[in-house]
This record gives C-alpha cells, sequence and structure tokens, in this order.
C-alpha cells in the first residue's frame, strides 16, 4: 500500500513537470488531487484496514497530497511568471506612440461664412433678425413693389406650393417688410440670414437652395454715402482691410437707386485672372435705397425715414475666397469637400 502511495506521488510529480499551461494544470489537479483522484480513495478505504495499518497509510497519504499541492502552488506561480513574461516580450506597448485622434466634427463652409459675417455685422451694430422660408406671394413679390405679371418678377424663379399664393421665397428680401412692420417707427439695423429657393436647372452656378444675408437700416438722413462707407467698411472686414471696391448701377424693383458692389479680384489683385474672368472684380452682393414703396408697406413714411438694404450669398462668397468651382458641393454631402474646411 505504502508503495503504491509513493508510485502514485512519482508519477505525478513527474507528470506536473511536462504542464505546460493553466488548462493542464487545473487537468493534472483533478486527477491526482480531486475527490475521485487515487489517493482520496485511498483515504477513504482506510476505515477498512487493519488499525495497525491505519495511521501509517493515513499519515503517508496526507503527506503524498501536501507534497502535491505544494508542487502545485509552486508550479501555478513559475506558469503565471512565465505567461506574464511572455506578454512583456511579445506585446510590448510603445508609449511614445501619438495616439489614435479622434474623429472630429466641423461646421460647414456655409456655416462658417454666415457665422463670420454675423460676427462682422453685429460689431457694425446690425442684429440677426429670423424670417421664415415659406412665404406669401404679397411678401416675396407683391409688397417688394412687383406686382402679379410685373417683368421683374422673371428674375427670381419660384417654387410654388399647391395652396395659391404660398411659395418657397426666392430671396431674403420679403423678411425686410417683416421687420418694418413689426418695428415701425423705429429705426432698424438688421441682417436677415437664411435658406432661400429657386426653381433653376442645376449648373456649377446655381442651386435650388442657397443662404442669403439680407441687410436692411432705416431711419431718418440715411443716405447712399451710408450705404457705399458701410458696405465698404465691411467688405474690408470681411476680405482684405486695403481691398478696393466699386458700385455699378443696377435695377431691383425694391431699391432705388439701385447697385451691385464688387470687390478687388484678391486673386490678381485687379490684374485679371480666371477667378475674376479677366475684369478684375468680383460681383459680391445686389444693394440700393429702399425703394419709397417698399418704405411705406413696411409701414414708414418716405417723407421722413430712408434706407439702404443689400443682400449677398455666402455660398457664393466662399466659393470666391476658397477657389471652388461648383455650387452643388455645398449640399452633395460629400465629406471629401466638406473636410477641407
Ligand atoms: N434680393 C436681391 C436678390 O435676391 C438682392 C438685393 C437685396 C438687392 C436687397 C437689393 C437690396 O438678388
Amino acid at each position: 500500500m505504502l508503495d503504491r502511495i509513493h508510485t502514485v506521488k512519482e508519477i505525478a510529480l513527474k507528470e506536473l513537470e511536462g504542464v505546460a499551461d493553466q488548462e493542464l494544470l487545473q487537468a493534472w489537479r483533478v486527477k491526482y488531487l480531486g475527490r475521485s483522484a487515487e489517493l482520496g480513495e485511498i483515504l477513504q478505504g482506510l476505515k477498512d484496514l487493519d488499525s495497525g495499518q491505519r495511521p501509517l497509510v493515513g499519515r503517508e497519504v496526507n503527506q503524498a497530497k501536501a507534497a502535491l499541492e505544494k508542487a502545485y502552488e509552486s508550479h501555478e506561480a513559475e506558469l503565471r511568471i512565465a505567461a506574464l513574461e511572455q506578454s512583456l516580450r511579445y506585446e510590448r506597448l510603445d508609449v511614445t506612440l501619438p495616439g489614435r485622434p479622434l474623429p472630429q466634427g466641423r461646421l460647414h463652409p456655409a456655416t462658417q461664412t454666415l457665422r463670420r459675417i454675423y460676427a462682422i455685422w453685429a460689431k457694425m451694430g446690425f442684429q440677426v433678425y429670423r424670417s421664415r422660408e415659406v412665404e406669401t406671394d404679397e411678401y416675396n413679390f407683391e409688397l417688394l413693389n412687383m406686382p402679379a405679371h410685373h417683368p421683374a418678377r422673371d428674375m427670381w424663379d419660384t417654387f410654388h406650393v399647391t395652396e395659391p399664393g404660398i411659395l418657397l421665397r426666392t430671396h431674403t428680401s420679403p423678411g425686410q417688410i417683416h421687420v418694418m412692420r413689426e418695428r415701425a417707427p423705429e429705426p432698424i439695423r438688421v441682417i436677415l440670414p437664411g435658406m432661400c429657393y429657386r426653381y433653376e436647372q442645376l449648373t456649377a452656378r446655381s442651386e435650388i437652395q442657397f443662404n442669403q444675408v439680407e441687410g436692411l437700416a432705416v431711419g431718418r438722413r440715411i443716405t447712399f454715402a451710408d450705404l457705399k462707407g458701410t458696405l465698404t467698411a465691411f467688405a474690408r472686414r470681411m476680405f482684405d482691410r486695403h481691398v478696393r471696391t466699386r458700385f455699378r448701377a443696377q435695377h431691383f424693383p425694391f431699391t432705388e437707386p439701385s447697385a451691385e458692389m464688387d470687390i478687388e479680384c484678391f486673386l490678381c489683385l485687379g490684374e485679371g485672372c480666371g477667378v475674376c474672368k479677366y475684369t478684375g472684380w468680383l460681383e459680391i452682393l445686389g444693394c440700393g435705397m429702399v425703394h419709397p414703396t417698399v418704405l411705406r408697406n413696411g409701414g414708414y413714411d418716405p417723407e421722413v425715414f430712408s434706407g439702404f438694404a443689400f443682400g449677398m450669398g455666402p455660398e457664393r462668397i466662399a466659393m470666391l475666397r476658397y477657389n471652388i468651382e461648383d455650387i452643388r458641393l455645398f449640399w452633395g454631402n460629400d465629406m471629401r469637400f466638406l473636410e477641407q474646411f
């Protein structure tokens, strides 16, 4: 019996030497130290032995089990250390590597341009006034001095909805009437930004939706000199503090006189290049003195009050600034385009 115990112990220890991972180690443990292991069975059989042998065998079994437990513990520790060393060797971290950048969101180029425009006008005392995108024919045209069938309406190709007289605004100018009716007879200095819609063929130069920033100043003794000075001050803040501007006569039914403002081409500085189509100038906005009829429609007496208004396209300004050739890129949702800003 004692020989048997001795042999089992020797076999177990020998086998343990070859155990190379935790999984095999646990199997070994069950096999030699588990409840139905041979040493366990010998212990359970003690009661059948005669009393002379019992203490001898009992002590031997317990010693063998203790020896195996001890060998198990130290082998387990060895395996753990070996595994740690292995992972240190093969999975070494280079803590000096730069981290992986998180994808970062950003503002749409149209929004960036809009915010720049807001900031400049804010410093000149102009408040942002928000006005509706779904308009009536009355506000979009009639109150702006364009009765039905007026030929000037041809400048704006309109999206009508099925309800008669309701349309998507083709410009931000109807907002002029909304502010005036709300504020009359107080003086006004506001900009009116927002989305406009036109029924147009999609080309590199036109989109069916685009932003505009309208501006309106109404008060006593506002003159064309104020318009020129204020818009030139804006252009110098928006583009370059030395940029030259010029005003060309134009026609809008809701302003009189009307003009378009150009800035000197910032690419060729007036020399002539592809961006300015060899004119040396870039058209930036339409403007003019608020037409007496429009003032009256807004609730102001044109004998006492005067004002100027202007309208610019932020996408167009961004196109000039960044040399973007196709306006459709703004709403095409192409990340390759958007990520450049
Ligand atoms: N509403 C005009 C347009 O859409 C621009 C404009 C605004 C012109 C205000 C004069 C005054 O083209």
